[in-house]
């Protein structure tokens, strides 16, 4: 089972890309084929000028590795209330409309505030309910993360580390539960 770990921001030194290494180590320690991919490593220089719908080598071989996913997890920062500028850049330059068409996907959300980046996180599901993708209910917001996370020991509030592993664990089953299913009852 291949899980992608998207890290949703392009920060140098993110917390989204601590949390998601971490996290990909989670769905390894469960048998899965898990790996990181930073949105850092999209090529911003090559769509400079709205490049939409033209054949752009270095966008499609970042893109297939997303497409190769029997699943994915979004771990997400908040920028301004809502979700990184560069995670949206990255869904406008994926295929339409098939790229998330049924592709089952769960959600982190990250944030130095209160609220974990829950409103990020909300206003990302609505592209993917747009984009119909399967998407997985157990949800984790990590408030505070430079104090709730560090990278020796992962997630330091007991309760939060309970919901990631609950999710770990569950979204494993789900994307199994789905994975290989005709699925064409469900279309809109
Ligand atoms: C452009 C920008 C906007 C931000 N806006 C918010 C915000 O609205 N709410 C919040 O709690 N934190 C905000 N932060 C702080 C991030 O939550 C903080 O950097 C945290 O480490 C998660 O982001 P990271 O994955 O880039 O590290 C913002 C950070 C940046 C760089």
């Amino acid at each position: 089972m291949k899980i992608k770990v998207i890290s949703s921001t392009d920060r140098p030194g993110s917390m989204a890309r601590k949390v998601s290494d971490h996290v990909a180590e989670l769905y390894q320690k469960e048998g899965a084929d898990a790996e990181v991919i930073c949105l850092r490593d999209f090529p911003l220089l090559d769509v400079v000028g709205g490049k939409y719908g033209k054949e752009i080598p270095s966008v499609e071989a970042f893109n297939a590795k997303v497409l190769e996913a029997d699943g994915l997890v979004f771990v997400i920062p908040e920028y301004n209330g809502s979700f990184p500028g560069i995670l949206k850049v990255f869904i406008d330059y994926l295929p339409f409309p098939e790229a998330f068409e049924k592709m089952p996907m769960a959600f982190i959300g990250e944030a130095a505030g209160a609220f974990g980046a829950l409103r990020s996180v909300e206003q990302f599901q609505m592209i993917a309910n747009y984009r119909n993708a399967l998407q997985f209910p157990e949800r984790v917001f990590i408030q505070r993360v430079h104090k709730n996370f560090s990278e020796e020991e992962g997630l330091t509030d007991e309760f939060a580390r309970s919901l990631l592993d609950s999710q770990v664990e569950n979204f494993i089953k789900f994307i199994d539960s789905v994975k290989d299913k005709d699925l064409s009852q469900l279309s809109n």
